[in-house]
């Protein structure tokens, strides 16, 4: 079975979790991996923003996802031009994320990602002890 990865990205992460995944699925169906720093919030703003993101993406693209993962993405202020530098440290202010520009911050949570990936296969996770 071929499996088809779609995805968009500026600086890199949503590629380098959609490769990730990528390589952890077996296949079946489809789902909407949805990488945002609200994923990383814990405020009712956060999700009713993801909520509200998703639903007009369904509406606009028309695509209905059997499963939504929303994972939280990353500050990458080397990738980032001026201006948007500049707008993200003040967003990472507000948030009470890292603020020092010269270095980037992944907020993924790369053992949720492996859990999404073996639930979305089916597949089985031995651990050793
Ligand atoms: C210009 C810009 C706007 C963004 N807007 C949002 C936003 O509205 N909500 C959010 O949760 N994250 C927002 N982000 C954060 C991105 O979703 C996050 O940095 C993600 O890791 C980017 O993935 P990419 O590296 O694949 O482009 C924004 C990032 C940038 C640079």
């Amino acid at each position: 079975m071929q499996i088809l990865v779609v995805y968009g990205t500026t600086e890199g992460q949503t590629e380098k979790i959609a490769s990730f995944v990528s390589e952890r699925l077996s296949g079946r169906a489809n789902a909407f991996l949805s990488v945002s720093l609200s994923a990383a919030g814990r405020e009712p703003d956060d999700i009713g923003g993801l909520e509200k993101c998703v639903a007009n993406f369904v509406q606009a693209s028309g695509w209905r996802p059997q499963l939504v993962h929303h994972v939280a993405g990353a500050f990458r202020y080397s990738a980032y031009g001026f201006l948007t530098r500049y707008v993200m440290k003040y967003k990472a202010y507000r948030r009470g994320a890292p603020t020092d520009t010269d270095h980037d911050y992944e907020l993924t949570d790369w053992d949720d990602v492996a859990r999404f990936a073996d639930t979305f296969a089916g597949a089985r996770t031995v651990t050793r002890a």
